[in-house]
């Protein structure tokens, strides 16, 4: 049976590696893509799909309600796969308010255009609203804490963590009062191909070739748990295939590395795959730099109930995981190259000079 999906933010790192891991696997389902292409979306990442007859790309903002509206009608969509956000926490310490209005107001416009067009429909049980968020929501945890599991109490530290906290709430509360058929899923840090350069993997592999500082935060000992993206999808994979409308499943990578250490195995990949570095050993361009405000000081995910429920768990080691990406950045600077704009530029004077120590 062919399913007809809304993929939003599909133009974006997680959702266009999700994109192309749907299109590979369901080739007759029709897939649409929503994205309003901000600076972090990009439609070169689909390029390879553009001629498809089940792929259409549409650009546009998930705020505007007559569009998702005609839009769910149209393809008549039974899943909404939801990734749209402004997704960099060093951007919503600079302004929070588009957080807001994407992140929470943009939620809010596609659950009740799903819920209209879900009740036009005789309320189908198939249906499903997936809406993707992060393990940022949970706060911050203790070295010796246990990793946040479906149950860890929300504490969002950031204004962008607090706004996906926001919509995780309104998602939750459409399934109590409506019984509209959501799932939540809460990930950690996802690194791999078409990473956006402002993130810390991409943005040390490209400082790396361009011989400029690596910018490690405070004392560089935060932790994050890293999750490859082609695991995060097969995972997403699994949750819309075979997870229960209500529920919220975590997922993680099962890699828990402090982000010193993390720079320093970049530096040596670098050292090893990178033919003409300006300065080698790369690693002499690590320079701590002010910590970022209000800054976590580690998060982990304990995966147990997608593991046993639904039969997932990350195949991709942090070890595997970089090496596939730092080999992805080096062959691919025609696509993060024009990235770097003056508007880039502008941003990045505005955090790191904000940051020098
Ligand atoms: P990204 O910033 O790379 O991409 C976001 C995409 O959303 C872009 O294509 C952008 O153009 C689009 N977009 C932004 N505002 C929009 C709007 N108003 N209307 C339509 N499209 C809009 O983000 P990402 O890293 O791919 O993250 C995807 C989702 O996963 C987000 O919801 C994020 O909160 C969540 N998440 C990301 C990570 C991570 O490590 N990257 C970790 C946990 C959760
Ligand atoms: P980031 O990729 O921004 O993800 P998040 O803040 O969502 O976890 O950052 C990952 C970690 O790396 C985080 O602890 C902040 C740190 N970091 C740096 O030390 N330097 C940098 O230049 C960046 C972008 C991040």
């Amino acid at each position: 049976m062919s399913r007809r999906l809304l993929i939003t933010g599909g133009a974006g790192f997680i959702g266009s590696n999700f994109v192309h891991h749907w299109c590979q696997n369901y080739p007759q389902d029709r897939v649409v893509v929503l994205d309003a292409l901000t600076y972090a979306g990009n439609r070169n990442n689909l390029a390879t799909l553009e001629d498809k007859e089940n792929f259409r790309f549409v650009q546009g903002d998930i705020c505007e309600r007559p569009l998702v509206d005609e839009l769910l009608a149209e393809v008549n969509i039974d899943i909404i796969a939801h990734f749209a956000a402004e997704s960099h926490v060093d951007r919503s310490i600079l302004g929070p308010s588009a957080f807001v209005q994407t992140n929470v107001i943009g939620t809010l416009n596609l659950l009740e255009a799903f819920r209209s067009h879900w009740k036009n429909n005789s309320y189908p049980d198939d249906y499903r609203f997936l809406h993707v968020s992060t393990d940022e929501v949970y706060g911050s945890l203790e070295p010796q804490d246990p990793g946040f599991s479906e149950t860890t109490p929300y504490a969002p530290n950031s204004p962008y963590s607090a706004s996906k906290a926001g919509s995780d709430h309104l998602v939750r509360a459409y399934f109590h009062t409506y019984s509209l058929p959501t799932i939540i899923t809460n990930c950690s840090n996802n690194y791999g191909p078409y990473q956006f350069p402002e993130k810390l993997i991409p943005l040390m592999c490209i400082n790396t070739l361009m011989g400029k500082q690596l910018p490690v935060y405070g004392d560089g000992k935060n932790v994050r748990d890293w999750l490859y993206v082609g695991d995060h999808c097969t995972a997403l994979d699994a949750v819309l295939n075979r997870g229960i409308a209500g529920e919220t499943y975590n997922i993680g990578g099962n890699n828990e590395v402090e982000n010193i250490s993390l720079v320093k195995m970049l530096c040596e990949l670098m050292d090893e795959l990178a033919t003409d570095l300006p300065v080698r050993p790369s690693s002499e361009l690590i320079t701590y730099v002010k910590d970022r405000l209000g800054h976590d000081r580690r998060y982990a995910i304990n995966s147990t109930k997608i593991q046993n429920q639904l039969g997932w768990s990350p195949s991709v080691t942090v070890e595997q995981g970089l090496r596939l990406t730092v080999a992805w950045y080096l062959s691919h600077q025609d696509w993060w190259q024009p990235l770097l704009s003056p508007e880039y530029q502008a941003y990045y004077s505005q955090v790191y000079t904000q940051s020098a120590s």
